[in-house]
């Protein structure tokens, strides 16, 4: 007995000396760490002004102010070009209306303004903010989160917004134009980096929100983790709980591939007063899902899932003649090949990896349209059902096949990339889009024909009603061209 214990006393005693060894070693290297980046930007902790960090980072800033400049022109989504049918399967939504392609970062506060959406909205809330501005923490600061979300956004969060915020503090040197309109908030600095020490931080709690419904432990995130988790902020699906002050949430709860995310929507739907979808089809009358660029999601599962957002959107550059940053102008990798992908894969040729990419792209299209006009299809099948009075039951189980077979189609066509984050991922998300629209096609079929409806003529009338969408020239009149006579408003309320 009084050996072992003094064994155990000099193990102990090892133990102790080892662990106090280690500490010297992990506290030599931890300050080591701390001597190459003590960062002290000396700037307010809630600082959120973009226009505070201009100075400091001029390398970054002028790499920032890029993002004025577009890639590409800014089209409506719904251009006979792009996407000619969303009138048709977002009848009844604001969507329907007014959608444009992407532009820079420094343009998401303004561009939400001004948007249709938004100005023809009187009931608009201040969630739609959450995404689009600096200041949002400081919304939810101010009102509390129960609050924050659900503001009205004309009538109580701009008035608060332009009294908070609304000069630039007196930091534009150049009078206005330097930045967009309301640039100085727009998405920035703040966002994605502690103002004192530009430490990379996730500043929007619907993000750790979500990971914390996933048990994903943020807080010890790796430097890799976060050059995506800033992004996965905003590039992703959400809506806004009405079971939780609508909030903006992240329909995570059961993982993050489109599959997961459809199951936990369903179930959100299935609850007392839970999330049913952003609208109520007016073609259909069907409660419609509309998906919302799941850029992180769709990369999450896909082939580059390995390599962060920032790797190949925000390359090392060498700007000044000799200096190194990460650029700050967020746009198309192609536009910066050799710093965005040939870095990995120097083997192929720029040329190689641009034609390996519209390749994917091109491919992803034809599926993207091909379920997009069954969709819209299906749609009108479902609307004959309901104007001829079949069966309640039939009717219902056609528009819960609409209802998935649409979002099994928005999620990948609402993922910026056309497909390149993840090809496989996406071609089997619009397989079953168009299985499932196909079904619901077959279900109104079989429905009509026993009551002797005349099929080919329903054809008929769905391609001419598709028609007049895409011959109507002006992009926010087209939503009025799918309904007509033939295909009347059947919306309950
Ligand atoms: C606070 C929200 C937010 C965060 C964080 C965010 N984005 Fe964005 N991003 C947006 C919005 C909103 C737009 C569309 C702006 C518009 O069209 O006015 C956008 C547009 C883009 C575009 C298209 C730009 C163009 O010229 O068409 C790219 C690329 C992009 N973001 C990449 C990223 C990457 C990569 C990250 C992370 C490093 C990131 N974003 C983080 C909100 C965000
Ligand atoms: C959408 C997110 C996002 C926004 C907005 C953003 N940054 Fe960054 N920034 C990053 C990422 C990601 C890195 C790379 C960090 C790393 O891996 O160490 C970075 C790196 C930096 C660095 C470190 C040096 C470097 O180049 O890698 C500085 C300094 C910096 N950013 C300044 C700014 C300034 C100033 C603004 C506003 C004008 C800004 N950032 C806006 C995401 C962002
Ligand atoms: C392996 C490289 C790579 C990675 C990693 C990557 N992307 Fe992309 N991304 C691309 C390419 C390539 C495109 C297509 C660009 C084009 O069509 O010109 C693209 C397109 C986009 C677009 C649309 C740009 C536009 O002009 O409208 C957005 C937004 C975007 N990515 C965000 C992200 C986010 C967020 C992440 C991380 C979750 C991410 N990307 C990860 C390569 C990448
Ligand atoms: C950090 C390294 C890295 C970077 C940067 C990178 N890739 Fe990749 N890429 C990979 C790896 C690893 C794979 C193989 C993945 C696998 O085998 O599943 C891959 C696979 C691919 C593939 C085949 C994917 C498929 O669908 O099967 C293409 C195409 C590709 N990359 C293009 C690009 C382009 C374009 C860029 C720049 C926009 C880029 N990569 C940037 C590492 C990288």
């Amino acid at each position: 007995m009084k050996i072992m214990h003094s064994t155990n006393k000099k193990s102990l005693l090892l133990l102790i000396i080892s662990a106090f060894l280690m500490l010297v070693l992990v506290g030599c290297s931890g300050s080591k760490a701390q001597e190459e980046e003590p960062m002290n930007t000396g700037l307010d902790p809630n600082e959120w002004n973009n226009l505070a960090f201009k100075d400091k980072f001029p390398l970054h800033w002028e790499s920032y102010m890029k993002n004025m400049e577009n890639e590409k022109e800014v089209l409506p989504k719904n251009d006979p070009s792009i996407e000619p049918l969303l009138p048709i399967v977002w009848n009844g939504f604001g969507f329907a209306v007014e959608y444009n392609l992407t532009r820079g970062h420094t343009y998401a506060f303004e561009d939400q303004m001004n948007v249709r959406r938004i100005t023809g909205n009187p009931n608009a809330v201040s969630a739609c903010m959450s995404c689009k501005t600096t200041v949002f923490p400081a919304m939810i600061e101010e009102f509390g989160p129960e609050r924050a979300y659900k503001l009205n956004y004309h009538d109580e969060a701009l008035p608060w917004l332009e009294e908070f915020a609304g000069d630039d503090k007196g930091m534009m040197t150049d009078g206005k134009g330097n930045v967009a309109e309301w640039g100085h908030a727009s998405v920035g600095c703040a966002t994605c980096h502690d103002p004192v020490t530009m430490e990379l931080r996730i500043s929007l709690p619907q993000l750790t929100d979500a990971l914390d419904r996933l048990g994903f432990d943020y807080e010890n995130a790796t430097q890799h983790d976060m050059r995506s988790l800033v992004c996965a902020q905003c590039h992703v699906e959400y809506y806004f709980d009405p079971l939780n002050d609508l909030q903006t949430t992240f329909p995570w709860g059961y993982g993050l591939t489109f599959e997961d995310q459809w199951e936990y929507s369903e179930y959100q739907a299935s609850r007392e007063g839970g999330f049913k979808g952003e609208y109520v089809s007016t073609i259909s009358n069907t409660p419609i899902l509309k998906a919302q660029h799941p850029e992180y999601e769709l990369w999450s599962y896909g082939p580059h899932q390995t390599v962060s957002c920032a790797d190949c959107h925000m390359p090392y550059q060498r700007v000044d003649g000799k200096k190194k940053i990460s650029s700050h102008r967020w746009g198309s990798p192609l536009v910066t090949i050799e710093e965005s992908c040939r870095t990995c894969h120097g083997d192929k040729s720029a040329t190689y990896l641009e034609t390996r990419v519209e390749d994917i792209q091109d491919r992803h299209k034809v599926q993207l349209l091909r379920a997009q006009d069954i969709g819209a299809t299906a749609h009108y099948y479902v609307n004959r059902m309901i104007t001829r009075g079949v069966d309640e039951e039939k009717i219902k189980e056609a528009q819960s096949l609409v209802r998935e077979g649409q979002w099994f189609w928005d999620m990948p066509a609402a993922e910026n990339s056309y497909g390149f984050h993840n090809p496989d991922g996406a071609m089997a998300s619009f397989a079953r889009s168009i299985d499932k629209s196909q079904e619901a096609i077959l279900v109104a079929t079989r429905a009509l024909m026993a009551i002797g409806e005349d099929i080919e003529e329903l054809e008929r009338q769905i391609e001419i009603t598709k028609q007049n969408v895409i011959n109507e020239t002006v992009s926010h009149e087209k939503h009025k061209q799918a309904i007509n006579d033939w295909f009347p408003n059947v919306r309950d309320n």
